[in-house]
């Protein structure tokens, strides 16, 4: 028999476990009613709100994704405490409504907050639930999943300034989609990534319980840390291995242009040190745009060694002592970023959203350098005659890198790779964003002999529907095959894992969106 028609005929055969849901109009009233007997009415706004938009836009950061022709919830319910989690679940259910969790409200294409298609669905904001509690004595916090990751930083940092979490550049970023996804960041190099680094978590699981580690078992625990948002459940928090760094860590911002090659010329050789048993305590991240590329550095030290090792092999870049920021951990992140070293931390606590500026982004991964010449013409080509376009490399290497895929979580971009690539293209009010994304699309077909093939890595994080949707069967849950073609790029080898996982705990396929992991039903 045909793997395929296995799998359908032990879909099949499963139904008796799959959970229906009902699609009657009157169940979202039903819903809403349910709602308000464990949820106070003034912490769930219906359209009818006058505050409805304002709590839907508070952290949105793509005005695209919130026009008049955006498929709204029915309501959004801001939880304040794991009870209206649950009862959110159970109500959702119950009634025919889905959820669409959102934390920070960061994703690229806006999925926890909007849905592309016409779906009733309601928003679990947990913007309020962002405590984080920091022990000092076993160095690991609880972290609540709408925190941001500058709260989380801020929180740590002043606790011991001894004290950090391998998290991402960005402070406004929510805590519950960044690990979700895996998290990468500058100190990944010597910590892994924000996901390799959490010990305990927990889940609202599609039945409405609350479950630790010990009671969702392994195979959950390994899932959501980095097998995508929405997929699993909710998760409310997240409990964090610290990692110790110096009292003392070094940040500098370099940026070369295209005069002379000067640009390509150290990019040429960022890219073949990244591999190199080169100083994990050391990351440089590079942003292209325009004509320029600047090197933004977080050493795990002082600035004296950091310049010798510069001098000894990256004298392309033509670092020394009078670049370096020595700060406090806490004050290299806000240094990151806010984009000065005078910034104070508390910049990091602001919970800024943008409604101004429209952004398309995606993402590939580089196993081989790409060599000087291919770096003048990304410049020539592509970068030069359009500054609203933008690149992000983020390298690999050192322990992130020599993490078997896997084995620890299920972010699979590890042995071999250079680096990820971010592309990011903006536009505002009424410029064309045909013609940005056009140029988007062009500079991604551009680059695809340069990057990973079979299958060319994507990162969850950097979610791109260009890349794939889900397909829902006649049964009402997500198609497997519909989700391959995303979901291999995004978890390679550990797709299929998570989808077994998906079947296991949420076979009905409540907890969905346009990219979520579908359910594969395993006779084990
Ligand atoms: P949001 O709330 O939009 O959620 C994202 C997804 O996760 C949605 O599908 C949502 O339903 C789901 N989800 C959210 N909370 C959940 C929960 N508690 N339980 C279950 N599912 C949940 N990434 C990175 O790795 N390193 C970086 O440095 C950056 N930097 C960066 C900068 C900027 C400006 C942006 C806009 C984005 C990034 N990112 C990033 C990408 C970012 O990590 C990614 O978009 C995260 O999903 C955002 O998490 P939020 O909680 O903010 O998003």
């Amino acid at each position: 028999m045909a793997a395929t028609t296995m799998i359908l005929l032990l879909l099949y055969c499963c139904f008796c476990n799959v959970f229906f849901l009902p699609s009657s109009a009157a169940s979202s009233d039903d819903f809403l009613q349910c709602l308000t007997r464990s949820i106070p009415a003034e912490q769930v706004y219906t359209q009818s709100s006058s505050a409805f938009m304002s709590v839907l836009t508070s952290s949105v950061q793509n005005p695209e994704f919130v026009t008049n022709a955006t498929v709204r919830p029915l309501c959004i319910i801001a939880a304040s405490g794991v009870s209206h989690v649950q009862a959110a679940v159970r109500c959702g259910r119950r009634n025919g409504v889905r959820l669409r969790v959102r934390s920070g409200g960061h994703d690229y294409e806006g999925l926890s907050y909007r849905s592309v298609r016409a779906e009733v669905f309601a928003v679990l904001d947990l913007a309020r639930m962002r405590a984080v509690r920091v022990r000092a004595g076993d160095a690991t916090a609880w972290v609540d999943s709408g925190a941001t990751l500058g709260e989380l930083y801020y929180a740590i940092g002043t606790v011991n300034p001894g004290f950090a979490f391998p998290g991402g550049a960005c402070s406004t970023v929510g805590v519950g989609g960044y690990l979700s996804g895996g998290g990468i960041g500058l100190m990944m190099r010597k910590f892994g990534i924000g996901a390799d680094n959490v010990l305990d978590a927990m889940i609202v699981n599609a039945d409405g319980e609350l479950l630790d580690r010990g009671r969702m078992g392994e195979d959950l625990f390994w899932a959501i840390r980095g097998g995508g948002g929405e997929s699993f459940g909710v998760v409310v928090s997240w409990r964090l291995k610290l990692s110790m760094v110096p009292s003392t860590v070094t940040v500098f911002n370099i940026a070369k242009t295209t005069d002379n090659g000067a640009a390509a010329a150290a990019l040429a050789k960022w890219e073949t040190l990244v591999l190199e048993p080169f100083l994990p305590e050391l990351t440089i991240r590079v942003v292209l745009q325009g004509r320029t590329a600047l090197f933004q550095s977080l050493y795990l030290g002082g600035c004296s060694r950091l310049a010798a090792t510069m001098r000894a092999y990256f004298p392309e870049l033509g670092m020394t002592a009078a670049d370096c920021h020595e700060l406090t951990w806490l004050r290299a992140m806000a240094f990151i970023s806010l984009g000065s070293a005078d910034a104070a931390p508390e910049g990091m606590l602001r919970r800024t959203n943008n409604l101004g500026t429209y952004v398309k982004s995606k993402s590939d991964y580089v196993r081989r350098p790409m060599g000087a010449a291919a770096w003048d013409a990304l410049f020539s080509r592509w970068l030069a005659g359009n500054g609203n376009g933008i690149l992000i490399l983020e390298p690999h290497g050192g322990v992130v890198g020599s993490v078997v895929p896997d084995f620890v979580t299920p972010y699979p971009h590890r042995a071999g790779v250079l680096y990820n690539i971010q592309y990011g293209v903006f536009w505002w009010g009424d410029a064309d964003g045909a013609a940005a994304r056009r140029w988007l699309e062009a500079l991604y077909a551009a680059m695809e002999a340069a990057v990973s093939s079979n299958p060319r890595e994507a990162f969850a994080n950097y979610r791109d529907l260009d890349i794939g949707e889900n397909v829902v069967g006649g049964d009402g849950v997500t198609t497997y095959e519909s989700a391959r073609a995303w979901g291999e790029r995004y978890f390679m080898g550990n797709f299929r894992r998570l989808a077994a996982v998906k079947g296991k705990v949420d076979p009905g396929d409540y907890f969905r969106n346009e990219q979520s992991i579908p359910p594969l039903l395993l006779p084990y």
